[in-house]
């Protein structure tokens, strides 16, 4: 079996320089960047994971033995927080996700403490290889899948828009590291369950007018990925702190 891609030094020592005290997880799915947080940040005290699918939260809770982590249904858009009630809150691969980014982001900007904490995980296009381009091209074809079925999924946009994206949120001592690995994934298991998840996907395409486009392109990916295997696309990570007003 392959190994999965090592996380980086450089992300690894972004991470663990934060001491996060009370975290919350923003769109935290099945729970995977809680996975990275709890074992890689300097130090916390809990971490709450929110997201508004059910379903994953359960998955994310079954993940999880820790009593200092705990998951919840809301919808980032619209807190029960109260205002200033976590020293950090993050958010990985969720930023283009989100129908309301500036409701989201206002909303973290609020039930965070004044000088916390910002962690934000987010991958991007400028993949390094054609294994990495295969997974991005994979991801691009999910979102237009995704919309064609009515689900908002934005495009992830390029390496330097990504970095305009966060630095127009005015955090202060912006720092960030980057995670673009060599890795490809082409065992015959992993192609074969890649290629069986996109033909199912596509087979609820029947009665959506984009589905004879998607489905070519379906047909263009599952050949590049029998070539190529499945690489990793690349992430940037930032952390940075919110003033004090
Ligand atoms: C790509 S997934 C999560 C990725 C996860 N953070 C990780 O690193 O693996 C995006 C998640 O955003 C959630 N989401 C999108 N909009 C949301 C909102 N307004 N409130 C809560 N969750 C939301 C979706 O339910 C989905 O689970």
């Amino acid at each position: 079996m392959p190994q999965p891609p090592e996380i980086p030094e450089d992300f690894v020592r972004l991470l663990l320089s934060v001491d996060a005290g009370r975290v919350l997880d923003v769109c935290t799915g099945v729970g995977q960047f809680v996975q990275i947080l709890s074992g890689r940040l300097g130090a916390f005290d809990e971490i709450f994971g929110i997201d508004s699918h059910e379903k994953a939260l359960e998955h994310a809770r079954a993940n999880f033995d820790d009593a200092r982590i705990r998951f919840e249904s809301m919808d980032a858009a619209a807190m029960t927080y109260a205002d200033d009630s976590f020293q950090t809150v993050a958010i990985a691969n969720s930023l283009h996700h989100l129908e309301d980014r500036t409701a989201v982001l206002s909303e973290m900007r609020r039930v965070l403490a004044p000088g916390g904490t910002w962690i934000i995980m987010e991958m991007h296009a400028d993949a390094p290889h054609e294994a990495s381009r295969v997974a991005l091209d994979l991801h691009l074809w999910a979102a237009a899948m995704d919309r064609a079925c009515g689900t908002y999924h934005a495009p992830v946009v390029g390496r330097q828009e990504l970095i305009l994206q966060v630095e127009t949120m005015g955090l202060q001592d912006l720092r960030t590291a980057e995670w673009a690995s060599d890795f490809v994934n082409d065992s015959p298991e992993t192609i074969e369950h890649t290629i069986q998840a996109i033909d199912q996907a596509r087979a609820k395409l029947a009665d959506i007018p984009e589905s004879d486009g998607l489905s070519a392109k379906a047909d263009r990916l599952i050949e590049r990925i029998r070539t190529h295997g499945i690489g990793q696309q690349p992430f940037l990570l930032f952390v940075g702190r919110l003033g004090r007003s």
